[in-house]
């Protein structure tokens, strides 16, 4: 499937500031990929997807845990807001067959994972990034994302962390150990 016809069928599916959102993550994602020498179309489009599954209903939402096998914690209140990664990155495969790293990217945008490639984190910050406005924390993030990557990381999960540590609500295990492998 090529761009046009994703994007033809994203409009179709997301809500106006989905899409929207969709679009901007892609363009900071390719202005990344280009500083950093990786493959810009692929992260283009990788931006334009990643948030595909996050408007599905729950009846949508089950189908693709059953289908894609995976876990039924997913279902849990808790995966709220993460669990359109996993169901994303399924639906990447199965409706666009697209490459295993950009499924991997799609899977970690939320929690994050050690096992994270150059794409998967340029996704990972465009994500926070490729936004209208920015708070200064993400100016902050963005700046340090052109110099170095996995220093931006670092800085962004270190607010996160304290953000979600404020709510009362200890951080994934994925993203301690994504924290840990950076740090090293
Ligand atoms: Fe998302
Ligand atoms: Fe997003």
């Amino acid at each position: 499937m090529d761009i046009r016809k994703i994007k033809t069928k994203l409009k179709k599916d997301l809500s106006h500031f989905r899409y929207d959102h969709s679009i901007r993550v892609a363009k900071e994602a390719k202005r990344l990929a280009k500083h950093y020498h990786i493959d810009k179309k692929k992260a283009y489009l990788t931006g334009l997807i990643h948030d595909i599954a996050k408007e599905l209903t729950e009846e949508e939402n089950n189908y693709w845990i059953k289908k894609g096998n995976l876990s039924s914690d997913l279902q849990k209140e808790e995966y709220k807001n993460i669990k359109h990664a996993d169901i994303g990155a399924i639906i990447a495969k199965e409706e666009y067959n697209l490459d295993d790293d950009i499924c991997n990217a799609i899977k970690y945008h939320t929690i994050g994972n050690k096992d994270m490639d150059m794409l998967a984190k340029i996704i990972f910050i465009a994500d926070k990034i490729g936004r209208k406005k920015l708070p200064s924390n993400l100016k902050q993030v963005k700046q340090i994302a052109y110099k170095d990557l996995n220093k931006s990381l670092i800085y962004l999960l270190e607010q996160e962390k304290i953000y979600i540590q404020q709510k009362g609500i200890t951080i994934h295990k994925n993203t301690k150990e994504l924290l840990k492998a950076l740090k090293k």
